[in-house]
């Protein structure tokens, strides 16, 4: 059956990508995206989109349909270094990555979005990209089998998102492929940060909050969290809007699964499995 019928929300602690996760106490996260490895590689999609909070912002919904993506991602990470202590500033490896796009299917679902009215930027030239896509296409799929759409996170209304989802699903169903939706994303960043896992008590409240929405099941909550709440916790550029998209994408009815929560250097870190309770048609 084509469409969207499987989707993850991830963090994409840059650490992880440099072995320094798999020789810490994150267990609970590693085990859990190595779990969504698993299951995604069963799943065999033909194509995963990945949305990314730390693709820059331009006020548009900017789609990546480039045929290849090559490159290292410390090419990215003296941006991420800028913004932290110094203390937790390294050298790492190079990190490289290379995996491939769907340009056709990318530029029809830019071009479908565009004739609904909504702001769309298709990108057919690659660029250095952010750890916000590639953690998550490196350890989901490190040997570059699956073909990706790129897609930015935007800070309109999550009404607006789910919308933009809802054309990305529809185009990939009428396209006859099988996708998988990442949802790239973390909850708040107000843990401490020198501590990394002393959670900053309003932080974990709101994490908490926000997790037991997942497990009471009535997951259109999510979309009445108010913008307040959001920003006290100071979630990243684009907030929930990957999820918002999530939503759309996959339509219908969904379960969320829990598989991993960690506090990790100061930022709340969910993986969470959503299915289609009744594939949506
Ligand atoms: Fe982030």
């Amino acid at each position: 059956m084509s469409g969207m019928e499987l989707g993850f929300m991830v963090p994409h602690p840059w650490i992880m990508v440099a072995g320094e996760i798999e020789e810490g106490h994150h267990q609970k996260t590693t085990s859990a995206y190595r779990l969504v490895k698993d299951v995604i590689a069963d799943f065999a999609p033909d194509v995963m989109v990945v949305a990314s909070p730390h693709w820059p912002l331009l006020s548009i919904l900017r789609v990546g349909g480039a045929p290849r993506y090559t490159g290292t991602l410390d090419e990215f990470l003296p941006h991420i270094h800028a913004a932290l202590p110094p203390e937790h500033r390294r050298d790492l490896p190079p990190v490289p990555y290379d995996f491939s796009g769907d340009a056709e299917l990318a530029e029809r679902i830019s071009e479908a979005g565009k004739e609904a009215g909504l702001d769309v930027q298709f990108e057919a030239t690659p660029e250095s990209l952010d750890h916000g896509s590639i953690v998550p296409i490196m350890y989901l799929d490190p040997d570059g089998r699956i073909p990706v759409i790129l897609l930015s996170n935007e800070e309109g209304s999550p009404e607006r998102s789910r919308r933009w989802g809802e054309i990305v699903g529809r185009e990939i169903t009428r396209s006859g492929r099988r996708a998988v939706f990442i949802a790239s994303g973390t909850l708040s960043h107000r843990f401490v940060f020198d501590s990394p896992d002393a959670l900053w008590p309003e932080g974990e409240v709101w994490d908490r909050k926000f997790m037991k929405i997942l497990t009471d099941g009535d997951l259109s909550e999510i979309f009445r969290l108010p913008d307040g709440e959001i920003a006290e916790g100071e979630l990243e550029a684009g907030g929930l809007h990957g999820l918002y998209m999530l939503f759309g994408a996959m339509r219908g009815d969904l379960s969320a699964s829990v598989l991993s929560y960690d506090g990790i250097v100061g930022v709340g870190s969910p993986v969470v499995r959503f299915d289609q309770k009744v594939p949506a048609v």
